[in-house]
């Protein structure tokens, strides 16, 4: 791990030039929320696992940390924090299947071993994750459905308790008043994997890291199909085998940079993503009238200086995706007029609005909506990440800011971007990063 850590976080800020244009290509890494449900899921193979183009992230780290303290083996074959990593796993029989508070807490998609450990261990004793910047993020979705499936589940000292002699497949449904959920759908498909019959999800989430687990469950040798719409159906097997597994790139990370050149570009080339999974961005590109032309595993924008102000909700896959909200109000602030966002995912997923302020931006939040008064000269500042997302879209706003910008509490950045500052530079910006201390 990098130098400078307090408790688990690590101790670094960006600090950014403003003003520079952006020109070049950006190679996608591995996506994220992609990887971790898989590597949540090796847990039930009884074969090995090797598992490809893992990028090389804190949350992916913090991750293989769990697993090992759960008793799996696990090998990874290259430096941690440098790019994309292969990964082989082992879960062989002396598996643990308590995760303490201090797993849990850092990481909620810590709550994915709980349906792994439930089908392969009979129990699990999984502490609850709790709320984040983001909001109350509730896990009654993930229950309801391991409690279709034949578990016995009581809330016990902030300690989930899962027990199950056998799990047995049944027929659901998993939508919440906020829409489908993804890591609910995902817990509950790895234990149905291993569950006796057939389970059928209605109201599953369709975002494509759904299908991807559902790729890596065919590839253990359980039938799986519908992934990618609303109905999921499962047909669970005693015993599953290892695989080979290649994880798809990240859409999330390439939506980012593909704003980031709307906003600073220059020519800006997105390479090695699926452009069949940002439809909804093509929509909004076209909307705020962003010249971009889409390649097989390509995407290329040009940033100019007169764009549309637009008014979109984030929703549900296929929908514009909650996790480019804070990034789509970074480029709105450039825009003249006023511009809408409305967060129909997590209505509390706003911190950013006040940091961008602290840069120059008018953005005033009313309920679950943001109005953005965009074309206001932004100058640097020093800010604060919140949350993941949120601190991308510091990064981006320090980008075309006036002078210097710090952004400080970069460790989130680091939960779901590869070395961003580092592939930002390859593209011309000014943007180092450096330990708190160094600032003073
Ligand atoms: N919800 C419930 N009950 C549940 C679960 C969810 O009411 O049991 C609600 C949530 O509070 C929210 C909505 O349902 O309002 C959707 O939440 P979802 O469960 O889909 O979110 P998640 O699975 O916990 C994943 C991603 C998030 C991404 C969301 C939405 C991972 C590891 N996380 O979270 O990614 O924002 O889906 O697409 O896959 C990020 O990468 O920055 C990130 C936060």
């Amino acid at each position: 791990m990098p130098q400078g850590e307090a408790g688990n976080h690590i101790v670094e800020m960006l600090e950014i030039q403003g003003g520079r244009v952006l020109e070049g290509a950006v190679q996608v890494s591995g996506s994220k929320n992609g990887a971790l449900p898989i590597l949540f899921a090796s847990i039930l193979a009884e074969a090995p696992v090797t598992i490809r183009n893992v990028p090389g992230l804190s949350d992916i780290h913090h991750t293989l940390e769990i697993l090992s303290e759960l008793g799996l083996s696990v090998d990874t074959q290259s430096e941690f924090f440098g790019g994309d990593m292969t990964i082989t796993i082992r879960a062989g029989e002396g598996i643990e299947t308590t995760a303490p508070y201090e797993m849990v807490r850092q990481m909620r998609a810590s709550i994915c071993c709980l349906g792994p450990l439930l089908a392969r261990k009979g129990r699990a004793r999984v502490s609850l994750p709790g709320g984040c910047a983001i909001g109350d993020r509730p896990v009654d979705l993930h229950l309801k459905g391991l409690r279709a499936l034949g578990a016995e589940i009581r809330i016990e000292h902030g300690y989930i308790e899962a027990r199950a002699d056998r799990l047995v497949g049944a027929r659901m449904y998993l939508s919440g008043a906020f829409g489908p959920t993804v890591l609910g759908t995902q817990n509950v498909m790895m234990a149905a994997a291993r569950a006796e019959g057939e389970t059928i999800i209605e109201g599953a989430a369709c975002e494509p890291e759904v299908i991807c687990l559902a790729r890596f469950l065919q590839a253990l040798g359980v039938s799986v199909e519908g992934a990618g719409t609303h109905q999921i159906r499962i047909v669970g097997q005693p015993e599953l085998g290892g695989t080979d597994f290649t994880v798809p790139p990240d859409r999330i990370e390439a939506g980012t940079y593909i704003l980031t050149g709307a906003m600073a570009g220059g020519t800006v080339t997105v390479e090695g993503c699926d452009p069949g999974d940002l439809s909804s961005l093509f929509d909004v590109l076209e909307r705020l009238q962003v010249p971009h032309e889409v390649g097989s595993d390509s995407v290329t924008v040009t940033g100019v200086p007169r764009l549309h102000p637009i008014d979109i909700a984030t929703l549900p896959h296929p929908g514009f995706p909650t996790d480019f909200q804070a990034q789509l109000m970074a480029l709105l602030t450039r825009i003249p007029g006023i511009s809408i966002l409305t967060e129909k995912v997590y209505p509390d997923r706003f911190m950013h609005v006040a940091e961008l302020n602290r840069l120059g931006a008018r953005i005033r939040k009313e309920g679950p909506t943001a109005i953005i008064e965009g074309g206001h000269r932004l100058s640097g500042a020093d800010v604060m990440a919140s949350d993941l997302r949120a601190s991308a879209s510091l990064v981006m706003a320090g980008l075309v800011a006036e002078g210097t910008t710090r952004v400080h509490r970069i460790y989130h950045l680091d939960r779901g971007y590869v070395r961003m500052e580092k592939k930002l530079r390859n593209l011309g910006a000014e943007i180092a990063r450096k330990s708190e201390q160094s600032a003073s």
